[in-house]
């Protein structure tokens, strides 16, 4: 791949976007970073904070179906790399509310690849270019427990409104490099946790909701099964991607740790209990949190009625990425666990400031009432 020093990031607002430039923008000091985000109730200024001081990175709040900001991004700040990471990500509201996700997710998508076509390739600015599109794991589908993992050659069956659009956006990627010659790239990831994930996602709510002493919910029999990923090992798979992958070519990412729904959420009671146990600081600070009067965790368990195409299983061949691009996770699902949770417990501030307001209205309707 030719060198890029010039990147422009969407969504990294949002969880993993917001690591993946603390990471680049903490590996790569002198690369130009700037970030687009139109700050929906997943977008957090707050996730930026420590990089505002950084001389090479610049923030800017708009749209990814704003073709002509994107244009104009990409001339003024001769830009010639883009990792999209913007979208519309949560499965359980592309089921209540799936406009958002077709207009962000498809045509964003598309506005982008549009700006960067004319630019880069019909005005020649940046022979050697570089679209990278995050994307999901979900676009395979669903496996049943004795199937293999899903390889970068397995069909695309989406189930979900979510997926379905993630999908499309892929999809349209490939087309553009197949018939306007844009360098593209995509990798498809497994569920990711770590800090600055919106608590709405199950880890993420898991512990907000705990230290509250709040419900914890579970759709169905919890046997689903998810693949693992701390965001730090997601953030250097995309690296490698774009460092050393071959254009017009699929990674996929994952953390080849599979946990049952229902598994993952009692490990995490169980940690939060002796973390919090031992803490008479936190138990001062959390002080309706099971931990804090003797209780356990688990007792907050709730199993409540089941996403409707609620997908089985996911699990994640990186076979190719290993291989072809030496990538492997590093940090296990133990060690994941415990920076995750020290990261909330550590910055109430910031998931306070998410989780009030219509956020909060949203999830009593979704789980409290049940569904
Ligand atoms: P997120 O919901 O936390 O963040 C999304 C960000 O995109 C927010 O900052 C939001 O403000 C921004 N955004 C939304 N619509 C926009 C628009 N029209 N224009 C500009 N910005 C917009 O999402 P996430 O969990 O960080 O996921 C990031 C990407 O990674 C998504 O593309 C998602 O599909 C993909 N992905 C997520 C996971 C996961 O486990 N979270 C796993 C695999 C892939
Ligand atoms: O696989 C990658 C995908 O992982 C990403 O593309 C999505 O953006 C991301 O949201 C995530 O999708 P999931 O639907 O797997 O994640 P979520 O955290 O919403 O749910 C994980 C599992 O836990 C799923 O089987 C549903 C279940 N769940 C979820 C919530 C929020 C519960 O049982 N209770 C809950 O409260």
């Amino acid at each position: 791949m030719a060198d890029i020093h010039s990147w422009l990031v969407t969504g990294a607002a949002g969880f993993i976007g917001s690591n993946f430039v603390h990471y680049w923008c903490t590996r790569y000091p002198d690369d130009r970073v700037v970030v687009l985000d139109a700050l929906t109730y997943a977008g957090n200024r707050n996730s930026l904070t420590a990089l505002e001081a950084h001389e090479n990175f610049s923030f800017v709040q708009g749209d990814i179906t704003d073709q002509a900001l994107v244009e104009a991004l990409l001339r003024d700040h001769q830009l010639d790399g883009i990792v999209n990471f913007a979208a519309e990500s949560h499965v359980d509201r592309s089921i209540t509310g799936p406009d958002a996700f077709i207009s962000t997710n498809i045509v964003g998508t598309h506005r982008l690849l549009e700006a960067a076509r004319k630019v880069w390739v019909t005005e020649g600015r940046a022979a050697g270019h570089r679209f990278h599109q995050v994307s999901t794991d979900e676009v395979y589908g669903s496996l049943g427990n004795d199937d293999p993992p899903f390889t970068e050659e397995h069909p695309y069956l989406p189930n979900s409104p979510y997926a379905a659009s993630k999908a499309s956006a892929d999809h349209l990627v490939r087309a553009y490099q197949e018939t306007f010659g844009l360098r593209t790239s995509i990798s498809n990831c497994s569920n990711n946790y770590g800090p600055y994930q919106f608590p709405e996602k199950l880890i993420a709510l898991t512990i907000c909701n705990l230290v509250r002493g709040k419900a914890l919910p579970i759709y169905g029999t919890g046997m689903n099964i998810r693949d693992w990923l701390f965001v730090d090992d997601h953030c250097r798979g995309i690296d490698r991607v774009l460092r050393a992958g071959k254009t017009g070519r699929t990674y996929n990412i994952g953390g080849g740790t599979e946990m049952t729904n229902i598994g993952l959420v009692q490990r995490l009671c169980e940690l939060a209990d002796q973390v919090i146990g031992e803490s008479a600081e936190l138990q001062a600070r959390y002080p309706d949190a099971p931990a804090s009067k003797g209780r356990t965790s688990a007792s907050l368990i709730e199993y409540v009625s089941d996403r409707p195409g609620h997908d089985w299983r996911y699990a994640i061949d990186i076979s190719r990425i290993d291989q072809e691009l030496g990538y492997q996770p590093l940090t296990d699902l133990d060690r994941g666990l415990e920076l995750t949770l020290n990261w909330y417990l550590n910055n109430d501030q910031w998931w306070q400031a998410v989780m009030d307001g219509s956020y909060q209205q949203w999830i009593d309707s979704q789980y409290t009432a049940g569904r």
